[in-house]
C-alpha cells in the first residue's frame, strides 16, 4: 500500500491510500481533519509591479501571518486588488506586467522558476467580489477541483463536498438539494458555495477581494462570520472598502496609498493609534 498526496500541490493536505491501484478512503478521519496548515506565512520583499509604464505597487515589504485575518484598506485605485492578484499570481494574466522583488509563502518562492502557477493559485484561493458558480449542480461545483485532480471515489467525494459545505456554512441550507443547479442559490449562498469550492482544493490562504460587497447585509454578515471561524485553520487576507468590516474582523491591517504600504500593524494599533498622518486622515474620512 502506498500513500500519495491527494493534491500534489499541498504537502500537508489530505492523502489517499492506493491499494491494488485503486483509491480507498482508509484514511478517512485524517482526510477530513488534516487540512490545518502549520507555520504558513507570506513574506513580501521589495515588491514593485509595473503595468505598461504605470508603476502600481511601490517597494512593498510585508509579512502576512497565518491563522489571522489581515485586512488591506486604502482608497480606490491605490493598488489593493493588484497586491492581492500579485500574491496569488493572477497578475500573470495581465499583459505588459513587470514584477520585481519576491514573495515567499511558507518558505516557497512563488515567483521561483520551477513553481507551477496552478499550484500557487490553489494554495492561495481567491474569492472575488461577485460569486462565480460553475453552470452545474451544487455538488459538482464543490467536487470540481478534486475531480480534475483525479479523485473518482464517490464516497470520498461525498465526504469532501459535505465537509467543505459545512466549513463554508452552507451545508444545512443545501443538504437536501445537492444535485440541483447552483445558479438557483441566492447570491449570498452562491458566495458561500464559491468559498466551499475554494476550500475543497486545500488552500493555505484565503484571499477575498471585496468578497462581501455585492451581498446583502445578512449574507455579508454570514460570510464575515465564516472568515472568523476559518482563521482557525487558514490565513485570511481581505481587501475591503468597509472600514467597519475591518474594525469588526481584522487582526492586522495594511493601509495602502498610491501603491505604497503606508502603515501596517495590529488592528488595535492602526485603528486606535495610527502612526502616520495619512492613515489618520483616511480613517477619519478626510479622503476615501
Ligand atoms: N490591467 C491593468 N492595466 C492597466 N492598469 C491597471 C490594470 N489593473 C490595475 N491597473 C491600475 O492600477 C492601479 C491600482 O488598481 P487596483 O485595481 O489594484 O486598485 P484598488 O485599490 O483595488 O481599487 P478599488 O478600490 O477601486 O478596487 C489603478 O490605477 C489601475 O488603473
Ligand atoms: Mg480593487
Amino acid at each position: 500500500m502506498i500513500t500519495v498526496p491527494y493534491f500534489n500541490f499541498n504537502k500537508t493536505f489530505r492523502s489517499f491510500q492506493l491499494k491494488n491501484g485503486k483509491e480507498s478512503i482508509a484514511n478517512d478521519e485524517k482526510l477530513l481533519a488534516s487540512d490545518s496548515i502549520k507555520n504558513a506565512n507570506i513574506k513580501i520583499s521589495n515588491l514593485n509591479v509595473t503595468i505598461k509604464d504605470n508603476h502600481i505597487l511601490k517597494n512593498i515589504s510585508l509579512e502576512i501571518p497565518d491563522k489571522k485575518i489581515t485586512c488591506i484598506i486604502g482608497p480606490s485605485g491605490c493598488g489593493k486588488s493588484t497586491l492581492l492578484k500579485t500574491i496569488n499570481r493572477l497578475i500573470d494574466d495581465v499583459p505588459n506586467v513587470k514584477i520585481d522583488g519576491s514573495i515567499y509563502v511558507d518558505d516557497e518562492d512563488i515567483y521561483g522558476k520551477k513553481v507551477e502557477i496552478t499550484h500557487i493559485r490553489k494554495k492561495l484561493g481567491l474569492l472575488s467580489q461577485r460569486p462565480t458558480p460553475l453552470p452545474m449542480s451544487i455538488f459538482d461545483n464543490v467536487a470540481f477541483g478534486c475531480r480534475i485532480h483525479g479523485t473518482k471515489n464517490k464516497k470520498a467525494l461525498q465526504k469532501i463536498v459535505e465537509q467543505n459545505l459545512i466549513n463554508a456554512g452552507l451545508w444545512e441550507e443545501v443538504k437536501d438539494r445537492l444535485h440541483t443547479s447552483a445558479s438557483d442559490l441566492s447570491i449570498g449562498q452562491q458566495q458561500r458555495l464559491c468559498l466551499a469550492r475554494g476550500l475543497a482544493v486545500g488552500p493555505q490562504f484565503i484571499l477575498g477581494d471585496e468578497a462581501t460587497s455585492a451581498l446583502d447585509p445578512i449574507s455579508s454578515q454570514h460570510i464575515e462570520n465564516m472568515f472568523v471561524k476559518l482563521k482557525e485553520r487558514y490565513g485570511i487576507i481581505l481587501v475591503t472598502h468597509t472600514l467597519r468590516q475591518a474594525l469588526r474582523i481584522a487582526d492586522n491591517v495594511v493601509f495602502v496609498y498610491l501603491g505604497e504600504v503606508i502603515e501596517t500593524g495590529s488592528a488595535d494599533k492602526v485603528f486606535n493609534n495610527p502612526e502616520h498622518e495619512l492613515t489618520r486622515q483616511y480613517l477619519s474620512g478626510v479622503f476615501s
